[in-house]
C-alpha cells in the first residue's frame, strides 16, 4: 500500500480519524484479497478502566471495517493487559504462545498488545526480544492512536512500539463500541496519586487527572441518547475528583449534576478510597434517586499497623467508624470490599484484625487477593515477605469467614420486591434472564431477550448465596 504523508494538525481527533480512513483502505484491500469479511478480537484483562479502553479500541477497529468476534483466530487480535498481580501477567505470556501458532496459519494476522503491562520497561524488552511476531505495542496513555500505529505497522517491516510515560492529553469522542447497549463506564479521572506501597497502578497509569464536569456530562448525555440507562463513573480514587481542575467541584457535587440528566436511571461509581469518603458524599447518596445503593469500599487490611505500611492513610478504627457513618444514613446499603492477604510482615494478629473488620463491616461480598510482589513498588523491596504456606492458610480462613458473614447479609431481601435492570439471557438456562438490583446483587428470573436493558419489578423468591432467584411481578 502506498504511504501517504500525514500533515499533523493541532486537532489529534481529526488526525486519528484520518488514519482510520487510511487503515480502512488497507482493510478493504485485505477483504478483497481474502474474499471474505475480516474480523477482530479485543481481549481485556484487568479492571473496568481497561474494559472502557477496550470499547474505544473496538470502536476504532470497527470503523476501519473489522467485524468483532469473541474468538482469537481473528485477523486482528489485541490483548489489553493488566499487571496489578503477577498471575495477570503470566496469563498473557501463556496465551501469546497460542496466538503465535494461529498467526503461522494466518500470516496477515495482526497482533497488538497494550494496557498496563506494556508500561513496564522489562515487559516491553521481553516482547521486543522474544515475541517478535507481535506487530504493535502501545501503552495506557496513547490508546487513541491505534489507527496511526497500525498505519505505521502496515508500512514498515518490524514491530511498532510506542510507549509514553505520561498522559499528554486525552482524545475522547473517537468511535467506541460498547459491550452493553444499556450501561457504560465513564472515565471521570485518570491515574492515581496514592502510591499504596503494594500497588503498581500509579506507575502504569500515571498521575491523577480529573476531566472537566462539562465533558463528563456531555458524554453521559450522549450515552443516554444512545440508550444507556446506567453509568459507572470510573477513577482509582473517585473521592478526590476535582483536585487540580481550574474550578471548585467535589465528587459529590459532580454526582448531583449527573443526577439531573434526564433519562439516566442509575449511577454507580468505582472506586472510592476510605481515606477521603466525605459526609457530603454520604448525604448526597442517601438522598439520591439514581445513585445505586452500593459502595465498594476497599479495606485491603484490617490491621492499623499494616495499613500504615501499606500507605493507606486510615486505621481500622477510622474505617469501621466510616462504615457506621454510612450505615447510619443508608441502613440498607450494600458494602463490598477488596482485601489483600499476606502483605509483607503480616502477623497472625494482623490477620485476625482483618477477620474482625469482615465480621463487623458485614460485607455483601469481598474480592480477596493473595499479595503479589510487583517490581518497583516499595513493598516488593520489604524483607519480611510472608511464606506462601502461611498466606494460603490465612486466605482460606478469610474466604470461609466472608462466606459465613455474607450469606446471611445477602439473604436479607428474601421475599421482598426489587427493581432489576436486565443484563442478559442466563448463561446456563435460556428460559431465564439475569439482571442486577441497585445493590449490585444478581437476580435470575423467567424472561427473554426482549427484556434486556429494561428495569423490571421482581419478587425475590429465593436467595442462593450470592444471587437470587425471582419472578417478574407483572408477568
Ligand atoms: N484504586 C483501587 C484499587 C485498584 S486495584 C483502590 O484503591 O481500592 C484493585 C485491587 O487489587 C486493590 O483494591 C487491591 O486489593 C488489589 N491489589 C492491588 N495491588 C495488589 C498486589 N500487589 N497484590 C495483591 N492484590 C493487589
Ligand atoms: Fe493502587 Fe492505592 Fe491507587 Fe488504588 S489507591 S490504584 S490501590 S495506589
Ligand atoms: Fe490492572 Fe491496570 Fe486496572 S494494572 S487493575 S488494568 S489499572
Amino acid at each position: 500500500m502506498e504511504r501517504k504523508e500525514i500533515v499533523l494538525t493541532e486537532d489529534q481527533r481529526e488526525v486519528q480519524l484520518h488514519y482510520i480512513e487510511l487503515c480502512k483502505s488497507y482493510v478493504d484491500e485485505l477483504k478483497k484479497k481474502l474474499g471474505r469479511d475480516v474480523t477482530c478480537c479485543v481481549n481485556t484483562f484487568g479492571c473496568q478502566m481497561n474494559s472502557r479502553d477496550s470499547e474505544k479500541l473496538l470502536g476504532i477497529l470497527c470503523q476501519m471495517g473489522y467485524i468483532p468476534v469473541e474468538t482469537e483466530d481473528a485477523d486482528f487480535v489485541i490483548y489489553n493487559t493488566c499487571t496489578v498481580r503477577e498471575n495477570a501477567n503470566l496469563r498473557v505470556y501463556g496465551r501469546l504462545g497460542q496466538l503465535s501458532g494461529i498467526k503461522k496459519k494466518n500470516p496477515h494476522m495482526m497482533i497488538a498488545l497494550c494496557g498496563c503491562m506494556m508500561q513496564e520497561k522489562h515487559v516491553v524488552e521481553k516482547i521486543r526480544k522474544s515475541y517478535k511476531f507481535v506487530d504493535i505495542v502501545f501503552g495506557t496513555f496513547n490508546i487513541y492512536k491505534l489507527a496511526e500505529l497500525m498505519y505505521h505497522r502496515i508500512n514498515s517491516d518490524g514491530q511498532v512500539i510506542d510507549i509514553w510515560d505520561e498522559l499528554k492529553g486525552v482524545v475522547e469522542e473517537l468511535p467506541t463500541v460498547r459491550k452493553f447497549s444499556f450501561k457504560s463506564g465513564v472515565n471521570i479521572m485518570y491515574g492515581c496519586n496514592n502510591f499504596c506501597s503494594y500497588c503498581i497502578v500509579p506507575y502504569v497509569r500515571g498521575r491523577e487527572k480529573s476531566r472537566m464536569p462539562e465533558e463528563i456530562i456531555c458524554e453521559i448525555k450522549g450515552l443516554v441518547k444512545d440508550g444507556v440507562k446506567e453509568v459507572m463513573l470510573l477513577g482509582q480514587n473517585v473521592n478526590s475528583y476535582g483536585t487540580g481542575l481550574p474550578i471548585d467541584i467535589t465528587f459529590a457535587q459532580l454526582l448531583q449534576r449527573i443526577e439531573e440528566i434526564e433519562g439516566l436511571e442509575r449511577i454507580r461509581f468505582m472506586t472510592p478510597h476510605p481515606k477521603d469518603l466525605s459526609d457530603e458524599l454520604i448525604d448526597v447518596m442517601s438522598k439520591s434517586e439514581k445513585i445505586c445503593n452500593h459502595i465498594h469500599l476497599p479495606l485491603q487490611s484490617g490491621s492499623s499497623r499494616i495499613l500504615k505500611i501499606m500507605n493507606r492513610k486510615y486505621t481500622k478504627e477510622h474505617y469501621l467508624e466510616l462504615v457506621d457513618r454510612i450505615r447510619a444514613k443508608m441502613p440498607d446499603v450494600s458494602l463490598t470490599t477488596d482485601i489483600i492477604v499476606g502483605f509483607p510482615g503480616e502477623t497472625d494478629e494482623d490477620f485476625e484484625d482483618t477477620l474482625d473488620v469482615v465480621r463487623k463491616a458485614k460485607y455483601d461480598s469481598a474480592y480477596t487477593f493473595i499479595y503479589s510482589k510487583r517490581t518497583g513498588t516499595p513493598a516488593a523491596a520489604m524483607e519480611n515477605q510472608v511464606p506462601d504456606d502461611v498466606t494460603k492458610v490465612r486466605f482460606n480462613k478469610l474466604l470461609a469467614t466472608i462466606d459465613e458473614v455474607s450469606h446471611s447479609i445477602c439473604a436479607r431481601y428474601e421475599g421482598t420486591r426489587a427493581k432489576v435492570l436486565v443484563e442478559c439471557v442466563n448463561d446456563h438456562d435460556s428460559s431465564l434472564v439475569t439482571g442486577r438490583m441497585t445493590n449490585n446483587l444478581l437476580v435470575h428470573f423467567p424472561g427473554d431477550a426482549s427484556m434486556i436493558g429494561s428495569v423490571v419489578d421482581v419478587e425475590l423468591t429465593e436467595c442462593k448465596g450470592f444471587y437470587y432467584l425471582g419472578k417478574d411481578i407483572d408477568a
